[in-house]
């Protein structure tokens, strides 16, 4: 299916809410509460489903807020949104982000006067048309809402929330509005990082590249509120990213998530920062970060073998990947070889299996190695090689790595579906 036609899809839908609304005028909200509640609800989720493809969503990154996660960012504002301040998503897809924001703006006395008064101080930016159409729809019946008793005037739908507009927020030079604080779920997905991308080679998050944007064009004091993927925080290859994120916040707090919905599986967290060019004593960092980690004992790395790049040549090892290395066990003999020429481990050491994920019961799936010769180590493990080079070390920290309060860390440090070898140095011992 061709992209125009995947979104265009969505329009029958803006339709639908636009026929609904004309029909709303002369009648009592009250009446039609249960049809407009709907809109505003699980609905517009419900028909981004019926009219675009899964594939076409996830290739995209669109998929709509939930309500919870919605709520929450616009808790994380509410004093502020109480006393009138601007606001303004630059990803706003159908708008769920700015509806909960609109829950706690002050309203007027009459419909029209709100609608007027948000009209000037909400603002949005997405790709779509078809989205910010909905949205817009969206935010009139949200207004109608507020006044359930009074007969609906004729609402001239063209007139209201006009700074909704339809423009990549990546390409223009500054879609930001003074005073205002940003909501803002950004599409997740990758692109290739390239010459305006300072973070890494290779390829890199779309959600880190908003929030560059739109930190480097803050006003000093801004808020900034943003649904993101928990590898921004957790992964290392963006430290440099949080690095950039912390030398420019007064203030930064971090709310993990769990997953975001049934249709993206993949674990987000709530940041919260304060502009400043003046930062403050801020980390992405949840746990306190302990002296005594178990780097203090061990060498850790990730095993070097890469199956299908490296060639079979060298002396002959003995091999250890996950398959057979399981979960609390130790190991007296292994039976698979292979020829390898690179790094190699002698015993004892232990390995962790990087495969994890925060729903598993123990992240840390542990095997204590103690056989004979020179091991070569698949690089779906984490080698922990003991300093003391003592059996009864690994036997020790196979246990304590095993442990409810081990899963219990590593669930709030790292919520990817994999550990990384520095979220193993910092555990606490
Ligand atoms: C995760 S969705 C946000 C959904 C929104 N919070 C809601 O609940 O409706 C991301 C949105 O970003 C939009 N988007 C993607 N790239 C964009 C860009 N460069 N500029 C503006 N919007 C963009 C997508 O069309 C999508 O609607």
């Amino acid at each position: 299916m061709t992209e125009k036609y995947e979104i265009a899809a969505f329009s029958e839908y803006s339709n639908e809410i636009k026929n609904i609304l004309i029909n709303l005028t002369n009648k009592k909200s009250v009446k039609s509460k249960y049809i407009i509640e709907n809109i505003l609800n699980g609905k517009t989720s419900k028909a981004l489903n019926d009219h675009v493809s899964l594939q076409y969503r996830k290739s995209n990154g669109i998929f709509f807020t939930g309500t919870q996660l919605s709520e929450k960012v616009a808790d994380k504002i509410k004093p502020l949104l109480n006393n009138g301040i601007s606001v303004i998503d630059p990803a706003c897809g159908a708008g769920n982000l700015l509806l909960s924001c609109l829950n706690h703006l002050p309203k007027k006395n009459t419909l029209l006067e709100t609608l007027e008064y948000w009209s000037n101080i909400v603002y949005g930016n997405d790709l779509f048309n078809e989205f910010i159409n909905t949205a817009k729809l969206r935010f009139i019946l949200h207004v109608i809402n507020c006044y359930p008793d009074d007969k609906i005037p004729f609402i001239n739908i063209d007139r209201y929330f006009h700074n909704l507009k339809v423009q990549n927020s990546l390409k223009i030079k500054n879609s930001n509005i003074e005073d205002a604080c940003v909501v803002i779920n950004p599409p997740f997905g990758y692109t290739k990082s390239n010459q305006n991308c300072n973070w890494t080679g290779g390829k890199f998050q779309i959600a880190g590249l908003f929030i560059e944007k739109i930190i480097n064009a803050a006003y000093e004091g801004q808020n900034i509120v943003a649904i993101l993927p928990d590898v921004l925080r957790s992964g290392s290859r963006y430290k440099k990213w949080r690095d950039f994120v912390c030398k420019n916040s007064k203030y930064l707090d971090i709310e993990t998530c769990g997953k975001f919905d049934n249709n993206a599986d993949v674990d987000v967290f709530i940041l919260h920062i304060i502009k400043s060019l003046s930062p403050g004593e801020v980390s992405f960092k949840k746990n306190q970060i302990s002296k005594n980690t178990i780097s203090i004992h061990f060498n850790i790395c990730v095993g070097p073998v890469v199956p299908h790049r490296d060639p079979e040549s060298g002396p002959m090892c003995k091999y250890i990947h996950a398959k057979n290395a399981p979960a609390n066990q130790i190991i007296n003999e292994i039976n698979e070889k292979k020829r390898y020429s690179g790094r190699t481990f002698k015993s004892p050491f232990l390995t962790i299996h990087r495969t994890s994920s925060p729903s598993d019961k123990q992240r840390c799936k542990v095997t204590v190695i103690n056989v004979k010769g020179i091991i070569a180590v698949e690089n779906h493990l984490i080698v922990l090689k003991p300093k003391d080079n003592s059996l009864e070390t690994c036997k020790k920290f196979q246990k304590i790595l095993s442990l409810h309060n081990t899963t219990k860390w590593l669930n709030e440090e790292i919520r990817c579906r994999h550990l990384t070898v520095s979220s193993i140095k910092n555990l606490p011992v």
